[in-house]
């Protein structure tokens, strides 16, 4: 049921606010003024001492679910001061490569019904992995196949292109980077930090989730365009890839997820006052570095389109030749779920004003059941 939204990828991006609450639902322990604030994660609470134990945390997924943990793994590596690993499933397999009795693999699929995923589960758990699952489809295989995990309680998400998991599976993982990660004196402070700005976050959803009109217009100027970069890094390099992941899979244009940091060994050589390109430029440790990305982007009279935290469009952008897109501010882990609704947004427009199918892209399906 599509309520009063044209397609359910319009809805699923608008009702953000709510499926986030719901994934949070009962897990978030605030505490009064002496209890410490923290998660609990019903299905992982028995596993979290050999989690904390084994060697290396690997990721696995494909598609929308790798950028997820992707965003997701710079907190995790902060808190749990255990290395973090990224494997896409297929690539896993080609190479069968390294995983250990030692290791903690996470399997992350919306579906939990992905080909490569579950084979890439079967292989690691066969290597004698602690295998974890994220997903959003109790009694999948994935959720049967692995020894714990975490349902993300999104509800059904009926367009192909992912957009509410999205956001869900990374407050998932940003509670199980709480979870995982000791409470310690040291890191207190950051530990309540996320815990308030996770309480809010859907709060801050629902004011970005303002910016649809503005990303209409956005839209209608890149219409007929071949082509649009996104640069990104730190925990917004998966914005990037996400962004040009949605705006290729429906709007069925090229697009490409840039991490700024590589600009010059390549990337530079494309842009000219034609190419449209998008720079998430919000605020956190990455920030000075993007200011300069800006500039070098706009010396070569690259045809920008800004990303930055509310009130920096005066100082990021300096002159008229910019495009801006102002977010709110949360916690610099948490970014990541309010900088790619603009962007979800903007391949939703794009794909609806091209004439596209919007909820059943060309050749892709929701589910990838075969290798
Ligand atoms: C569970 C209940 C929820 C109830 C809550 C009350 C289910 C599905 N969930 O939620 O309805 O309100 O207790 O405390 O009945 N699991 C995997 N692999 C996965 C995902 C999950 O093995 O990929 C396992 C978990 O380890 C756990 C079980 O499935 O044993 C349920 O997981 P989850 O729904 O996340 O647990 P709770 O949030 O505690
Ligand atoms: C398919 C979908 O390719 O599978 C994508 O079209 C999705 O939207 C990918 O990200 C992975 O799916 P899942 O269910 O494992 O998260």
């Amino acid at each position: 049921n599509k309520g009063n939204y044209e397609h359910y990828m319009q809805k699923e991006i608008h009702e953000q606010p709510e499926s986030l609450t719901t994934t949070m639902r009962g897990r978030l322990i605030r505490g009064g003024s002496c209890k410490a604030k923290s998660v609990l994660l019903g299905g992982l609470k028995d596993h979290l001492k050999t989690i904390r134990r084994s060697r290396r945390i690997v990721f696995v997924g494909c598609g929308t679910s790798y950028n997820a943990a992707l965003a997701s793994r710079p907190i995790l590596e902060e808190l749990s001061d255990v290395p973090v690993t990224m494997e896409v499933a297929s690539d896993l397999l080609d190479r069968q490569g390294p995983i250990y009795r030692e290791d903690t693999a996470v399997f992350v699929s919306q579906s939990g019904e992905t080909a490569d995923t579950l084979n890439a589960l079967e292989y690691a758990s066969e290597n004698g992995a602690l295998c974890v699952g994220i997903t959003n489809t109790v009694g999948s295989a994935i959720a049967r196949h692995t020894h714990c995990g975490v349902h993300i309680n999104a509800g059904a998400e009926i367009g192909v292109a992912s957009t509410k998991a999205y956001t869900s599976q990374i407050v998932v993982m940003a509670m199980l980077a709480l979870a995982i990660g000791g409470d310690t004196i040291s890191n207190r402070a950051r530990r309540e930090a996320i815990i308030d700005g996770l309480c809010d976050l859907p709060n801050k959803v629902r004011e970005v989730l303002k910016l649809d009109a503005e990303m209409k217009e956005l839209a209608k100027l890149l219409i007929a365009e071949q082509s649009l970069l996104v640069f990104g890094r730190g925990y917004n390099y998966a914005t990037a890839l996400e962004g040009a992941l949605k705006v290729k899979e429906v709007a069925l244009m090229h697009s490409e997820g840039i991490l700024a940091g590589e600009m010059k060994h390549g990337p530079l050589a494309l842009v000219d006052e034609n190419l449209p390109i998008v720079v998430i430029a919000t605020r956190d440790a990455c920030f000075s570095k993007q200011q300069s990305v800006i500039q070098q982007l706009h010396a070569r009279k690259g045809r920008l389109i800004v990303m930055c935290s509310k009130g920096d469009a005066a100082s990021v952008c300096p002159g008229d030749s910019y495009r801006v897109i102002e977010v709110p501010i949360v916690e610099d882990c948490l970014q990541p779920v309010i900088n790619i609704v603009p962007l979800q947004l903007l391949a939703y427009h794009l794909t609806v004003l091209r004439g596209y199918n919007v909820d059943q892209p060309r050749n892709l399906a929701k589910s990838v059941t075969t290798q």
